[in-house]
């Protein structure tokens, strides 16, 4: 590929951008994925995709999993830290936890808890189901399991069970009502976890979830609860358990002001805890750390202002500076990162199965009769005469006409041959005025949204409400590229639906340096030939926030990793769901169903409309088509 494609390319998707480092487009006009930024090894994911499809009859939707970044997102965040706090000269350490919520799947905990000896990789699990699979994982001596979120009885009797297992449990206490709960389990059993305070801050975050710091917010204790728990703490000769204090402002925050005005309150509570007796020796700053999902480096929801590096700067700078001025020891730093660990290292890929039309390009050409009904003749001029210098004008008279039309159709007045040829007449007089818009600089904002009425939707094989259910919850963009064929001209614009009955599942926001963009440009789909869409940066929530709406199950899934040599394998293949696991997750009995079914069939045999052997073997088809895939095959 020459310069001026990868710039088209670079333009177009912005690869370079998001990507941070891990996905690129190769001379082939393929997209690749490396294990780490700057590692020469890649594997090309078209010819992944092959392997998978051809070879290992594995079908689209696909999740691709790539667990080495995950370690290299790890790293890079445990980097930061340490190169700071060394710069810094800050006596505290640095110890990750990776929140369970942003991604449970034990494959990715696993993964990271891995790497737990070298970073001190801990867990933070804000339900029961999540802190009773951290329980039984292996977690190095030091490493954390921090348990957030609201809690009953059988919650905290968990994290005792965890503490009397050797596990450095600390239960954050968000209600005070908690940690009388927690007393209550020390005087029956003698056993206590580690204690640790969620401040409510006065300080709010940025971006989408800037609701989960300040006064109003959900979680946290006041200041004067804060000051009643370490009161009941001593009280009950427990004030040596009081290990953290915690804080979170929100996901994604976009803005690095917030950042460093949340850790100045975060130290003086701190601080002041320690000066009144309270021998805190953790810092919890929480998650927020942002994902440059469109790459623009801005404030915008899907991006943030800052890198990792200067995030973690700000931190440790800050926090030193409060603890030394306030004269108290400089706390370890626990950060719960989950959507900067884990964004990067899933990719959705999708195939094109077929476009939906609004206006065909290949419509035979529309001939006038005389006898025809005026509004059509006139549909014709406007058609015929629109030109670089009345296509606006030409527009709205052919939006003027469609209404006219329909009307007459309504009416009676015209026939539905009629109305077929002002139909196309209109939408050929539309993509000709589009066409001329496109040569002015900025094109008025009508054209923009004829752009994408016109824009091919391609149907594509998946379910946005199970693989990237932010991209409809709350306008989330994620970055979508053409996995191969990127070498073509990009001469089509879509916007892209999946295979819900849903009208809301589809894409129709896409990533770009300035604002969002409503189409996104591409090589054309050619029917009956391969074409697969990669969505990106799915691995944070994605999974787990998914749906399945109108029953489609879980995607397959390969995991895929990189050897020394820079040959791929592909480690572990998942099925995704069957009909039979869709059915039993909305509690029918498919045996139930089978019965019932096989019942009706032999109603029709008595009838005689069918022979008992036709019932039968349909019956045998019903029950076998339970293990059919709930997506689209073939
Ligand atoms: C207490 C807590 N910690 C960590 C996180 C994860 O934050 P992030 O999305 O920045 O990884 C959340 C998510 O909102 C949270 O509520």
């Amino acid at each position: 590929m020459n310069d001026e494609t990868l710039q088209r390319i670079q333009h177009e998707y912005g690869v370079e951008n998001w990507a941070a480092g891990y996905f690129d487009v190769n001379a082939r006009g393929h997209v690749i994925a490396r294990p780490a930024a700057g590692d020469a090894r890649f594997v090309d994911l078209k010819e992944l995709v092959d392997d998978l499809v051809q070879k290992r009859k594995v079908q689209t939707p696909l999740i691709l999993r790539f667990p080495q970044i995950l370690t290299s997102q790890i790293r890079k965040l445990s980097q930061a830290y340490t190169q700071c706090i060394e710069e810094y000269g800050y006596k505290g350490r640095h110890f990750p936890v990776f929140p369970m919520k942003v991604n449970p799947r034990r494959e990715v905990v696993e993964e990271f808890l891995r790497d737990s000896a070298r970073c001190r990789v801990g867990l933070e699990c804000g339900s029961k189901a999540e802190l009773y699979a951290g329980l039984a994982l292996d977690q190095t001596a030091e490493s954390l399991l921090i348990c957030n979120g609201f809690k009953d009885e059988a919650f905290i009797r968990l994290a005792g069970l965890g503490a009397q297992a050797g596990k450095q449990v600390v239960v954050v206490v968000e209600k005070l009502n908690e940690l009388k709960m927690v007393l209550r389990q020390h005087q029956q059993t003698g056993v206590a976890p580690w204690i640790g305070l969620r401040a409510k801050l006065y300080s709010r975050g940025s971006g989408k979830w800037a609701s989960s710091g300040g006064e109003a917010s959900k979680f946290g204790l006041t200041t004067s609860e804060m000051l009643q728990c370490v009161r009941l703490l001593k009280e009950a000769k427990l004030d040596g358990h009081l290990k953290l204090l915690h804080s979170h402002i929100g996901s994604q925050i976009t803005d690095i002001k917030r950042v460093k005005n949340a850790m100045k309150e975060a130290a003086r509570v701190y601080a002041k805890l320690r000066q009144i007796g309270a021998n805190i020796e953790y810092l919890d700053i929480g998650g927020g750390l942002g994902v440059d999902y469109d790459g623009s480096k801005t404030r915008t929801e899907s991006s943030m202002n800052y890198t990792v590096q200067e995030f973690a700067n700000d931190v440790v700078y800050v926090i030193r500076s409060v603890c030394d001025e306030e004269h108290v020891p400089h706390p370890h730093l626990v950060t719960e990162s989950g959507r900067m660990m884990t964004a990067y290292h899933s990719v959705c890929v999708t195939s094109i199965r077929d476009e939906i039309e609004t206006f065909a390009d290949d419509e035979p050409e529309v001939t006038v009769d005389a006898d025809d009904p005026q509004v059509i003749s006139e549909l014709k001029a406007l058609c015929d005469g629109v030109n670089g210098k009345n296509y606006v004008e030409y527009y709205h008279d052919a939006l003027e006409h469609k209404d006219e039309l329909h009307t007459q159709f309504n009416l009676g007045l015209i026939s539905l041959e009629d109305r077929a040829k002002g139909e196309v007449l209109f939408w050929e007089t539309c993509s000709r005025a589009l066409r001329e818009s496109e040569s002015e600089k900025f094109p008025d904002e009508e054209f923009e949204r004829l752009k994408q009425i016109l824009a091919a939707k391609y149907l594509c094989n998946f379910s946005l409400f199970r693989s990237a259910p932010d991209s409809w919850a709350i306008r989330q963009l994620f970055p979508i590229v053409p996995l191969h064929r990127l070498d073509e001209p990009l001469d089509d614009f879509a916007t892209f639906v999946d295979v819900t009955c849903d009208s809301d599942g589809k894409i129709d926001h896409f990533v770009d340096i300035k604002d969002e963009r409503e189409t996104l440009s591409l090589p054309k789909w050619k029917e009956g030939e391969p074409y697969y869409l990669g969505i990106f940066l799915v691995g944070a929530y994605q999974d787990v926030m998914g749906s399945f709406h109108n029953l489609f199950g879980l995607p397959n899934e390969a995991h895929v990793v990189i050897d020394e040599a820079g040959q791929y394998h592909i480690t572990k293949l998942v099925n995704g769901s069957r009909l039979s696991e869709m059915l039993q997750f909305a509690r029918y009995d498919q045996n139930q169903l089978v019965e019932a079914f096989r019942k009706k069939l032999l109603a029709q045999a008595e009838t005689g409309r069918i022979t008992a052997e036709d019932a039968a073997r349909l019956a045998g088809e019903y029950d076998r088509a339970a293990n059919a895939t709930t997506y689209l095959e073939g």
